[in-house]
């Protein structure tokens, strides 16, 4: 199944079809009927069409518009921070749109072992706390590297973890070295970076509450990793994680295509782990998007859920359902509250990688990801939850799902809401 988004239509039109074909199994989004509408061009279903470059895995062609991304400084001057020096951000690979599917994401085997395009120099995983700990294990586990350094602080701890991963090298059988030291500039040029720096929370400490120490650590680290690794893609993970994501995004004035934050792949794999246990089947089949924010204002359209392919309902009660949302919304706090000291790391230092790897292999993997909205979904100018297309330069397109009004409301209320936060941080004096 392909998604056709309006840029689909840009897309197939640019190519010099008068017709649009759509097979019969795609989705076509709103937005693309009234694009073709504009364009005067048909959209024929069931009619024999060549797989566009995007569903046969392929980079996708540059679309026949771009909308360019907003302006860090313009963004930063909005929210009262002091702006800083940009280079120009290229909307070459950033587009609304793609055509898109679940089944694209659900299919793709997991990346990492023979990515495609080759094995890629180094990742850089900040902070060896746990989730640092487990996102650099799954990257050295996948031999997809020649490099994995993890960077702390606490030099020690840093050094001690890549020794003891290294040490697991013929068990798992991977040849990436792993190192660990005390600063990003030891760390050496990065092509990506997993950004774990930061205070976890504490029992009763909502992801908010860590927002003014958080932000001046990954204002640090990402102004530092800019001029280190300047042409790096940064993964960020550090909460609250939309703040976070967009803090560094500023800080390391990269494109925003090069800057994505980790939360929608863990929020998603916590609604189909905790579905598979409510009865939808094993959590593999069970097709979700977890967009918004991470916290509060997560939205798990329900439009959207399915398992084995079919509509999630025929699977799982109405009640169960809400009920299921409700507990991945809490997954967080509630492993928080059970660990006493420290929070979750096993979902959240996979997910990190399991992005990292997306991008490597460079299938054009639609995961759901903290990206600068760019007016999809009526949201933009702001980093929140979307599904968003990832190759090895970073976020490649945001893919518009057909949500129902109510969804759509919601995730807009999300965006509203961070952006508040952002605002409030931005007052904060530091
Ligand atoms: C969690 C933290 C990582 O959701 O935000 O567990």
């Amino acid at each position: 199944m392909t998604v056709w988004g309006a840029a689909a239509v840009d897309e197939a039109v640019a190519g010099g079809a008068g017709v649009v074909h759509v097979g019969t199994r795609d989705v076509v989004t709103p937005l693309a009927r009234e694009r073709a509408r504009e364009l005067g061009v048909e959209i024929v279903v069931g009619s024999p069409a060549p797989p566009s470059a995007a569903a046969r895995g392929a980079r996708p062609a540059a679309p026949a518009q771009v909308r360019p991304l907003p302006d860090p400084a313009a963004v930063s001057a909005r929210l009262g921070s002091a702006p800083r020096p940009v280079r120009p951000p290229s909307g070459a690979l950033y587009r609304r749109g793609a055509p898109t599917g679940r089944s694209s994401r659900r299919s793709s085997a997991p990346p990492g072992r023979g990515a495609p395009g080759g094995r890629v120099g180094r990742v850089v995983v900040v902070g060896a706390g746990n989730v640092g700990m487990i996102a650099a294990m799954r990257l050295a586990d996948a031999d997809a590297f020649d490099e994995v350094v993890l960077v702390d602080i606490d030099e020690g701890r840093a050094a001690g973890i890549a020794l003891d991963l290294t040490h697991t090298a013929a068990l798992s059988g991977f040849t990436t070295r792993v190192r660990g030291v005390g600063t990003v500039e030891e760390a050496g040029r990065a092509d990506y970076v997993v950004l774990t720096a930061g205070r976890p929370r504490t029992p009763g400490m909502s992801r908010s509450d860590l927002i003014a120490t958080n932000a001046e650590i990954v204002g640090d680290v990402a102004s530092r990793l800019a001029r280190t690794s300047p042409d790096a893609v940064l993964v960020v993970v550090t909460n609250p994680l939309d703040e976070m994501t967009q803090h560094a995004w500023v800080s390391s004035g990269f494109p925003a295509q090069r800057v994505v934050g980790m939360a929608g792949v863990l929020d998603t794999a916590r609604f189909q782990a905790l579905a598979s246990l409510a009865g939808a089947g094993p959590a593999e089949v069970v097709g979700a998007w977890a967009l918004g924010s991470h916290g509060e204002e997560m939205v798990v359209p329900l439009s959207q859920a399915t398992a084995d392919g079919r509509p999630i309902l025929e699977r799982v009660g109405p009640a169960d359902l809400d009920a299921t949302v409700d507990r991945t919304r809490g997954s967080g706090a509630e492993v928080v509250g059970l660990l006493r000291s420290g929070s979750a790391f096993m979902a959240p230092g996979t997910s990190a990688a399991r992005m990292v790897l997306a991008m490597v292999a460079d299938r054009g993997e639609v995961m759901p990801a903290a990206v600068l909205a760019d007016g999809s979904y009526g949201i933009r100018d702001v980093y929140v939850g979307l599904p968003a297309r990832l190759g090895r330069g970073g976020v490649q397109g945001i893919v518009e799902l057909d949500l129902r009004p109510a969804e759509l409301a919601a995730l807009r209320e999300a965006a509203e809401r961070i952006r508040e936060r952002l605002g409030a941080l931005a007052a904060t004096p530091t």
